[in-house]
């Protein structure tokens, strides 16, 4: 935020702490075990952690609906455990980011309380509205985790937003004195070293005037309205003026929908920005129709499709933000990868988006290829989104299909523990975890990968390194061959001092790739690869390789 831009030459490992480590043996992961585990963190390369909410929350939204910002949960360890976590990071020479989730509280949260009960100044804290007077809801707008973003108070006698879940209340950001708040906050945890924010849904905090109807969007209703909202701009800057202007610290957007023109009018780094990056999840959607739920085959010339445009859309005027995986969406290996090639498709899905221009995060379980849950038993779930499309979406189908539509949809998927080895619980907890630890971890996890030179684990490590080291990936142009293969992502990267090609097979049969043109292959130096050195141009499935050109 302050033109250093120490981010763009860093690599971030994201935390979802309740399932990273448990280091208190209560069958919850906590900050006692982040910390046994930060020297692992930075021997992959890791230089930044991003923690998914350690704030305290009756954890409806596994943290996502906060009832204190100025503190830290006791099942995590508390504020002491917190400071020490920060400490060590920072000793190592790491960053900390925490999520700044604002969009709304928990219904727990003091200021809900009084605003339920109209005592000032929370009485406009959040968005109430009366009945309409025949009694129908303010507006027909969707909640995007369950039915309508209407619900009633009893106290107040009147409807409260929430565009996620029903104890998620959506605070009234175009009330000045909840912007004084959100600054507090902010000011708290800066002033305390941490290093900046992931904006949870930061987009949605502006609502249009008068909350219309939402006549158009059939499923998504008034997302139109709530989205890039009119004074979405000006309330991320008053936050950037009075507050991050002040720190050296970043900001990192999450912005549903947005396209890289819509980005640029908050982080074109020519303009005064107001953020430094923002996540897009155009990438995220190679094999689904918008979410997780319509599940459909996964598409490599959608994906390559979504890379360009964001690599083309921001080059020379923003930084892109990389990222494969995150707590909100099944993991990778089972969708764009395989697997049966579990191996060969998660380092291939690594170089596919390592080498690409912009800071790279990698979520917790990723850098060991970690995979999908699949549980007998719906109850199991323990997503409200999930718990909600399961009782509400697609009923009348058969059990298997309903069941199945989860295992492909569901972000529990992605928040199974992390596998530490092959012992009890994966050796996540000495306790009884929180939650069902996935059944393949006697064959993946972090023990037996960091014994294997070959592991997905040792190859991540290598990866980055090597992004690090290169030039071309900091600093160089971005280009595409071959857009319309359906096996192949190749793309170079180029500066003044080398030339880099990157070519990813997404097929699960051996194929042959061809050079693109005015790639000399006789010069080439392969410098990384996931099948070793091979010159064939016969890919082997899920093979990658970098190669490079020194000038
Ligand atoms: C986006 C977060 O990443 C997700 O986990 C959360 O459920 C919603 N925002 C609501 O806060």
């Amino acid at each position: 935020m302050n033109g250093k831009y120490w981010y763009k030459d860093m690599v971030f490992y994201q935390i979802w702490p309740r399932s990273f480590k448990d280091g208190n043996g209560d069958g919850m992961g906590d900050l006692l075990g982040v910390y046994e585990k930060l020297d692992y963190i930075k021997s992959l390369g890791c230089d930044s952690i991003w923690f998914s909410p350690l704030y305290p929350s009756p954890g409806i939204d596994c943290g996502y609906d906060i009832s204190d910002y100025m503190d830290i949960a006791a099942e995590f360890g508390g504020m002491d455990a917190f400071r020490k976590v920060l400490d060590g990071a920072h000793e190592r020479g790491m960053k900390v980011i925490m999520d700044l989730v604002v969009n709304h509280t928990s219904t727990e949260h003091e200021w809900f309380k009084k605003s339920r009960e109209r005592i000032e100044p929370y009485t406009d804290y959040y968005i109430w509205r009366p009945a309409k007077a025949n009694g129908k809801l303010p507006n027909n707008w969707d909640s995007l985790f369950e039915g309508k973003a209407w619900q009633w108070d009893e106290v107040r006698q009147e409807y409260y937003m929430h565009l996620f879940a029903v104890e998620q209340a959506d605070l009234n950001m175009d009330n000045p004195i909840v912007r004084e708040e959100v600054k507090n906050i902010l000011r708290f945890w800066l002033d305390m070293g941490v290093d900046g924010f992931r904006e949870d849904v930061i987009t949605f905090i502006s609502k249009k005037e008068g909350l219309p109807d939402d006549r158009i969007m059939p499923k998504a209703r008034g997302i139109r309205y709530f989205n890039h909202g009119p004074h979405l701009h000006e309330y991320l800057d008053e936050f950037r003026r009075d507050v991050f202007s002040k720190y050296d610290c970043m900001t990192l957007a999450e912005a549903p929908m947005v396209t890289p023109e819509v980005a640029l009018k908050y982080i074109d780094e020519r303009n005064e920005p107001v953020l430094d990056m923002m996540i897009q999840f155009k990438t995220q959607e190679a094999d689904c129709l918008f979410t997780d739920f319509v599940h459909m085959p996964f598409s490599l010339t959608k994906l390559k499709k979504a890379y360009t445009k964001w690599q083309n859309g921001l080059e020379d005027k923003g930084w892109n933000m990389l990222y494969i995986e995150n707590h909100d969406h099944p993991r990778m290996v089972s969708r764009y990868g395989s697997e049966k090639f579990r191996d060969a498709s998660a380092k291939t899905l690594a170089v596919s988006y390592l080498f690409l221009k912009g800071t790279p995060f990698i979520y917790q379980g990723q850098e060991i290829g970690m995979s999908n849950w699949y549980p007998e038993d719906p109850e199991m779930y323990e997503d409200v989104q999930t718990r909600w499309q399961y009782e509400n979406v697609g009923t009348k189908k058969s059990a298997k299909k309903r069941l199945q539509r989860l295992w492909y949809g569901s972000r529990d998927s992605a928040r199974t523990p992390v596998q530490w080895s092959d012992g009890e619980n994966a050796g996540f907890t000495t306790g009884t975890p929180w939650f069902y630890v996935n059944e393949n971890y006697k064959q993946v996890n972090v023990a037996s990968q960091q014994e294997d030179e070959n592991s997905i684990l040792n190859f991540y490590r290598k990866a980055v390194a090597l992004r690090k080291s290169l030039s071309a990936v900091r600093f160089g142009d971005y280009k595409e061959y071959g857009k319309s293969s359906s096996v192949f992502y190749t793309y170079s990267r180029e500066d003044v001092h080398q030339r880099i090609l990157v070519v990813c097979s997404f097929s699960d049969k051996a194929k042959k790739w061809t050079a693109p043109k005015g790639f000399d292959m006789d010069k080439a130096k392969l410098i990384l690869s996931n099948c070793g050195e091979r010159d064939s141009l016969e890919f082997l499935p899920y093979e990658s390789r970098v190669y490079l050109w020194d000038k």
